[in-house]
């Protein structure tokens, strides 16, 4: 990785904390022998926990125990009030902020918060990849599209695939034309970000998650920012994606999306989930008080 412009990008890719963990690949053993590929969850979340600010007057206990089952081709609608964790849980989910306790595993693979000994530059160098891989197979979307303005369409998509080991330019540029063109934007494959829409800014974001052939896409408010037109183009292309069977947590505030699109839905609030089922049916007959209050005040 010669290139100064993308070390840049993998800065911008990965802020946050740096993980200090271990990831484990599972025994064979854990899988249940009589589950079927859908029965197998591709994300598990157990007993997760995150402290902002421990110890001082600022202390807030944002993920307080999170046990969670994703499996393929669920498309998981967040919701809850601001503040109450939606955005760290994403956060913790591809380990731009690790959580403090507990594990999650995704496929196959399992994080724990084990500290790996500063000093075995060996370890460290093989944590760093397999968080690596772990990152681009979680695509994230986030509501402003951290697109670098000096690079083109073309090269804010490439830079993912750049990233990956055993990936060639001429590899890395395939796979960002291919994302640029599953969102409509190979005709501006040469353009500058300046020169784009927020909707066409936020097209690019998502290409360039799909660019890794990420097996998971989380989006975090990724239509807040735009005008309602534009809104509803995102959404269309989320809808899209959903469709064929991508495997998507979604935190919006777009219930009619929800309804739509989402097979489930999650309630959170303070750091826990309040409620979770199928979204059609939780969203219209709501049981969680905080739930019923938060949609009333989305209605209004
Ligand atoms: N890096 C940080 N340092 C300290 N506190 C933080 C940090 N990131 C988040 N928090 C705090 O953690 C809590 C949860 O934040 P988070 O961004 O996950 O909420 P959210 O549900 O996504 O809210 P919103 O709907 O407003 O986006 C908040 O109280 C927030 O102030
Ligand atoms: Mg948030």
């Amino acid at each position: 990785m010669n290139d100064p412009l993308v070390k840049n990008g993998e800065e911008l890719l990965t802020t946050g904390t740096a993980a200090e963990g271990e990831i484990t690949s599972a025994p064979e053993t854990a899988l249940d022998p009589g589950a079927t590929p859908e029965e197998t969850p591709i994300i598990s979340l157990r007993k997760v926990s995150k402290t902002y600010n421990a110890g001082t007057a600022k202390e807030v206990k944002v993920l307080k125990g999170i046990n969670l089952d994703i499996y393929p081709g669920e498309v998981v609608v967040l919701v809850g009030p601001s503040g109450c964790g939606k955005s760290t849980l994403l956060r913790s989910m591809n380990l731009i902020a690790p959580p403090d306790t507990g594990s999650i595993t995704f496929k196959g693979k399992t994080w724990s918060n084990s500290q790996i000994d500063f000093f075995d530059f060996k370890a460290r160098k093989a944590e760093a990849q397999a968080l690596a891989q772990w990152r681009m197979s979680m695509g994230m979307v986030f509501q402003s599209f951290n697109l670098f303005p000096h690079k083109t369409v073309l090269q804010n998509a490439m830079i993912g695939p750049l990233r990956a080991r055993n990936i060639n330019r001429d590899q890395a540029e395939r796979l960002a034309r291919a994302g640029l063109k599953k969102v409509g934007m190979d005709q501006k494959a040469d353009f500058f970000p300046s020169a784009l829409s927020g909707g066409q800014k936020q097209r690019v974001a998502i290409a360039r998650a799909l660019a890794m052939e990420p097996d998971v896409m989380l989006f975090d408010e990724a239509t807040s920012a735009l005008d309602p037109e534009l809104r509803i183009d995102i959404l269309e292309e989320m809808k899209q994606l959903a469709a064929e069977g991508m495997t998507m947590i979604v935190v919006t505030h777009e219930l009619a999306f929800a309804r739509e699109v989402g097979s489930r839905v999650i309630f959170m609030e303070s750091g826990q989930i309040a409620e979770d089922g199928p979204a059609k049916e939780t969203i219209d007959n709501p049981t969680h008080p905080r739930f019923i209050e938060f949609l009333r005040a989305l209605h209004h």
